[in-house]
């Protein structure tokens, strides 16, 4: 089933007092859990047990990036099974500043996916184009190879636990955000990509990211293919991210 999810991925910001304040105030504020939104938090990786401890069930976790190795000699890395083991349910996979300034191209990005969804837990793939190929018309091209090639590996039983985010990368931090209609028509040749792969795609959650606040939220999750939202800046920020995780049509 398509869940609505809104996960805050708040990259590499944050500190112990951060945690405490805004995780405090967002499970006070008992936000997604008598709407059905699934809310997920995703802080720095150090931080994810004092995440977990202050949310007490109430919100799920992510973590940001995992390693396309299972385990071993590889300093620095953190596995997937080590996320499992911390108590992560989600994990971004292919956040488009790991392909831009961490090399990540689309080969490391489908064995990440490979280890996430091995080890049992949801992989969040992350597609965009950038904004010199979206004036070129390169734009469903780009993002329907992202998707062929980052799933590439997914069997038919493990198609439960993928979730894919819509990021165009020129919104991303930028303030500008995709139009509804142009975000909402990106999502439905998603669907219609995944479809092509054999996937279940009226099952597969897809979210938009990229500059989404409080005053847009609205509008986006309104769109029939948009299914949530992946928030940078404003998860910072408890008000907007709770406005944003409230931001569903009623009844939806
Ligand atoms: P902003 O919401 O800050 O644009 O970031 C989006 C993002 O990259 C989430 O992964």
């Amino acid at each position: 089933m398509r869940r609505k999810i809104v996960a805050g991925n708040w990259k590499m910001n944050g500190s112990k007092d951060l945690v405490q304040q805004l995780v405090g105030v967002i499970c006070d504020h008992a936000v997604g859990l008598d709407s059905g939104v699934e809310v997920v938090i995703v802080p720095p990786a150090p931080y994810i047990t004092l995440v977990q401890q202050q949310a007490d069930g109430k919100l799920a976790l992510g973590i940001q990036n995992v390693s396309q190795w299972q385990s071993g000699a590889y300093t620095g890395e953190v596995s997937a099974d080590m996320a499992k083991d911390l108590g992560c349910w989600y994990v971004l996979v292919g956040h488009s500043e790991r392909r831009q300034l961490f090399g990540e191209n689309d080969e490391v990005v489908a064995r990440k996916v490979g280890q996430v969804l091995e080890s049992g837990l949801t992989a969040m793939l992350c597609v965009g184009e950038t904004l010199e190929q979206r004036e070129a018309g390169e734009a469903e091209r780009v993002v329907a190879g992202q998707i062929k090639r980052g799933l590439a590996g997914v069997s038919a039983d493990q198609w439960s636990r993928v979730v894919v985010a819509y990021e165009p990368v020129w919104a991303i931090g930028t303030g500008k955000t995709a139009t509804a209609e142009d975000a909402q028509a990106m999502h439905a040749e998603i669907r219609s990509v995944l479809e092509s792969m054999k996937a279940p795609s009226e099952e597969i959650s897809v979210l938009y990211g990229g500059s989404v606040k409080a005053d847009n939220a609205a509008a986006l999750f309104s769109e029939p293919d948009i299914d949530g939202g992946l928030i940078g800046g404003a998860s910072l920020k408890a008000d907007e991210f709770i406005s944003i995780c409230r931001a569903f049509p009623a009844g939806s």
